[in-house]
C-alpha cells in the first residue's frame, strides 16, 4: 500500500509553506556531521566484465580526468559584483516593476540597484554553495556505492566517480573560498535528503537518491548557471563538471535499468516515493530562505512579493521546473512514471514537471557532453 504524501514527507501537504520555513539548519557551526551509514560491505568473486555498457562508461571515465588544479585558469580576474550586474538574470528596481512584482508594504520597496545587486551575488554564493556541499554528498555516495553494489563492473565504475567528486568538491571550495570570500552552510532540505540517502541500506537506493535525482538536478543547475555566468573561470569550471556529471548519471540510469526489472510492483513503488521525496525537498530549498536572512529581509515578505506563496504560480515557475528536465525523462526510462498506476507520474504533475518526460535521457547523453576529453587530446 502506498504511503499517504504526510507519511513521506513529514507535513500535510506538498506546499504547506509554514512546515517548509520550519525546517532549518541549527547546526551551522558544527565541524563535522555524523550520518549512520546502514549498508553492508559486499564482495564478489564474479570479476567477469559481463556487463559491456558500463565497461565502455568506465573506460571513457579513465581518458576524461582533468586535473582541477592546472586545467582551469585560476589567474582569471574574477569580480563577483561587476560579472553578476553583467547578468540578465539580477533583478533592478526597473526590472522588477516591468514585470509587476509589487515589492509595496515590504522592505524591499526602499531597496535600490545596489542592495539588489549586494542580493543577486550573495544568491551566487549561496548557490555555489549548495553545489559544493552536494558534491562531497556525491563523493561519500559513491564510496559507498564501491562498497555496496554488488557488481564488479560497477564497482570499477564507481571508483572513478569517486575521483571525479573529489575534484568536484575540490574546485568549488576553491572557487568559493579565493574568489567569493568564502560559503554558506549547507541548507536543511539538501542536508536531509543527503542523510535519507546514506542511511538506506539498500544499495540501489544510493543510486536512485544520489545518480538520479541528485546529480539530475545538479545537471540541469549547472547548464543553466554555465549559460548564464558572466565569468570565464566559473563557465570553463561547470563544463568540464558538467561533462563528468553526464556520466555519473549515465551510471545511474544503466544501473537501475537492469535491477528495476528484477523488482516487485510493491518495491518499485518503495523506489517512486522515494524518487517524489527527493524531488520535493530538492524544491524546498529553492526558497533560499537563508539569502533572504543574511540580507535582513523577513522570509515570509520576499516569498509573498515573488509569490511562492501560491501552489499555482510558484510550480508553473519555468526556472523552477527546467530543473527538473534531466529528472523525469530519465524516471521515466526506468519505469518509475508509470509502475503502481502511474503513482509518480500523478505526483510530478501536481509539481508540474511531467512536461519532460519525452526529452532526452542521459543514459546515453554523456557521450553528447563529453567534450572535454576531446579538447584535451586536440591541445
Ligand atoms: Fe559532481
Ligand atoms: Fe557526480
Amino acid at each position: 500500500m502506498a504511503r499517504t504524501d504526510a507519511e513521506i514527507l513529514g507535513r500535510d501537504s506538498v506546499d504547506d509553506l509554514d512546515a517548509i520555513l520550519a525546517v532549518t539548519n541549527t547546526e551551522v557551526d558544527e565541524a563535522v556531521h555524523v550520518v549512520k551509514d546502514n549498508a553492508d560491505a559486499i564482495f564478489t568473486w564474479d570479476y567477469e566484465r559481463s556487463r559491456p555498457p558500463l565497461v565502455k562508461l568506465y573506460e571513457k571515465a579513465k581518458t576524461s580526468q582533468w586535473n582541477g588544479e592546472t586545467d582551469l585558469p585560476w589567474d582569471t580576474d574574477v569580480q563577483p559584483e561587476r560579472d553578476v550586474a553583467a547578468s540578465p538574470m539580477t533583478p533592478t528596481v526597473e526590472r522588477l516593476a516591468s514585470i509587476g512584482i509589487d515589492l509595496s508594504g515590504t522592505v524591499l520597496a526602499t531597496w535600490d540597484d545596489d542592495q539588489w545587486l549586494t542580493w543577486a551575488v550573495e544568491r551566487q554564493k549561496w548557490t555555489m554553495s549548495q553545489f559544493l556541499h552536494g558534491e562531497q554528498g556525491a563523493l561519500v555516495c559513491t564510496a559507498k556505492i564501491v562498497e555496496t553494489v554488488p557488481w564488479i563492473d560497477a564497482k570499477y565504475y564507481a571508483a572513478t566517480q569517486v575521483m571525479d567528486e573529489a575534484r568536484h568538491v575540490e574546485v568549488f571550495a576553491k572557487y568559493l573560498d579565493t574568489k567569493l570570500d568564502g560559503h554558506y552552510p549547507i541548507n536543511h532540505h539538501l542536508k536531509l535528503l543527503l542523510d535519507d540517502i546514506i542511511d538506506d541500506s539498500r544499495w540501489d537506493m544510493t543510486y536512485l537518491g544520489m545518480q538520479i535525482m541528485v546529480e539530475g538536478l545538479a545537471l540541469a543547475a549547472f547548464g543553466m548557471a554555465h549559460q548564464t555566468t558572466q565569468d570565464p573561470l566559473l563557465k570553463q569550471l561547470l563544463r568540464y563538471v558538467m561533462s563528468d556529471e553526464a556520466r555519473h548519471v549515465a551510471f545511474g540510469v544503466l544501473s537501475l535499468k537492469e535491477y528495476y526489472t528484477e523488482l516487485s510492483a510493491a518495491e518499485l513503488l518503495d523506489r517512486q516515493e522515494f524518487a517524489f521525496e527527493a524531488a520535493v525537498r530538492m524544491r524546498d530549498r529553492f526558497l533560499q530562505q537563508e539569502v533572504w536572512e543574511r540580507m535582513g529581509v523577513p522570509v515570509r515578505d520576499a516569498i509573498r512579493v515573488f509569490k511562492q506563496d501560491d501552489p499555482a504560480i510558484k510550480n508553473q515557475d519555468p526556472f523552477q521546473q527546467l530543473l527538473f528536465s534531466k529528472i523525469v525523462p530519465n524516471c521515466k526510462k526506468l519505469g518509475l512514471l508509470d509502475a503502481n498506476d502511474g503513482w509518480l507520474r500523478k505526483r510530478f504533475d501536481t509539481l508540474g514537471v511531467t512536461q519532460f518526460e519525452d526529452w532526452v535521457d542521459t543514459g546515453e547523453e554523456y557521450e553528447l557532453l563529453d567534450e572535454v576529453a576531446k579538447d584535451r587530446a586536440s591541445a
